[in-house]
């Protein structure tokens, strides 16, 4: 087997006197796509800010490509091709959507561009190629206060997409969508991140996405994973189905 792209070795984080991660070990494989899972508190969003550095003051180890990133910020974790989308969508709401995805690049770059002509039209059509990616170039002047919550999921999933990262964390990317947006929105993340080899790592609750999307599935219970396995097999563990049953139970 590879070496693992990302690899969480004793990872802890606590608030104060509650530990909201204990004890999470696991890795992550090259182009691997995996579903974190678990009831609301499990830790999930926790541990995808302890990897991209929003989070600091974790315990244990992180390593990435073999490095240990633990006491990174997101920055550097950023540079070393980390990127990731939030729960509640971060996007610039009065600024246009191409707007949006223009800084998503200039981020990216970490550097104003020299704005010859040659260098601001080709990233401007990069941005105009981006949009497309995600099926948002039609919306490009809209300013983003305006736009649904889908798609400014699909704006942020393609803003995550700009820096052109090895891992992707998206947190609960389908968040507040229909069905039907869901599983556009999903296929469309499985097909551009298999189209450029990713790593995929996603927080999802639901149920017919994750065993859609994802190749390995990790369930987190109060802090700590529970089992991890193919959707096959987390779909007949009785054991996952009683703590998803007994979800809201702590
Ligand atoms: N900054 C913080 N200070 C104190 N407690 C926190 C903080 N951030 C998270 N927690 C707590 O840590 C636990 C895990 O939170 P987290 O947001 O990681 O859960 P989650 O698995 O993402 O849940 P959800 O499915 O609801 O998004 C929760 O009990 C939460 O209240
Ligand atoms: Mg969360």
């Amino acid at each position: 087997m590879n070496q693992p792209i990302l690899s969480a070795k004793a990872v802890r984080k606590t608030f104060g006197k509650f530990v909201a991660l204990d004890n999470v070990t696991f890795d992550l494989q090259p182009k691997q796509r995996r579903a974190l899972i678990g009831p609301n508190g499990a830790g999930k969003s926790t541990f995808i800010g302890c990897v991209a550095g929003q989070i600091p003051g974790a315990e244990g180890q992180i390593l990435f490509k073999g490095e240990d990133v633990t006491k990174l910020q997101p920055s550097a974790l950023a540079k070393r091709g980390i990127s990731r989308t939030f729960q509640i969508s971060r996007t610039f709401l009065h600024m246009t959507v191409f707007e949006n995805m223009m800084s998503a690049f200039i981020m990216a770059r970490g550097s104003w561009p020299s704005l010859s002509t040659r260098v601001f039209s080709d990233l401007e059509d990069e941005v105009h190629a981006m949009l497309g990616n995600v099926g948002m170039d039609t919306r490009a002047n809209e300013t983003v206060e305006n736009i649904s919550l889908g798609d400014r999921k699909r704006l942020e999933f393609g803003m995550a997409l700009a820096a052109d990262p090895d891992l992707l964390l998206l947190d609960e990317p389908t968040a507040g969508m229909s069905i039907k947006e869901r599983h556009h929105l999903m296929d469309m993340v499985v097909e551009l991140v298999e189209s450029t080899g990713k790593t995929l790592l996603f927080v999802e609750h639901d149920i017919d996405v994750v065993f859609r999307v994802a190749e390995v599935v990790t369930v987190m219970v109060r802090g700590s994973v529970f089992v991890e396995g193919t959707p096959k097999e987390i779909a007949a563990n009785e054991e996952v189905q009683k703590v998803y049953l007994g979800e809201g139970d702590h």
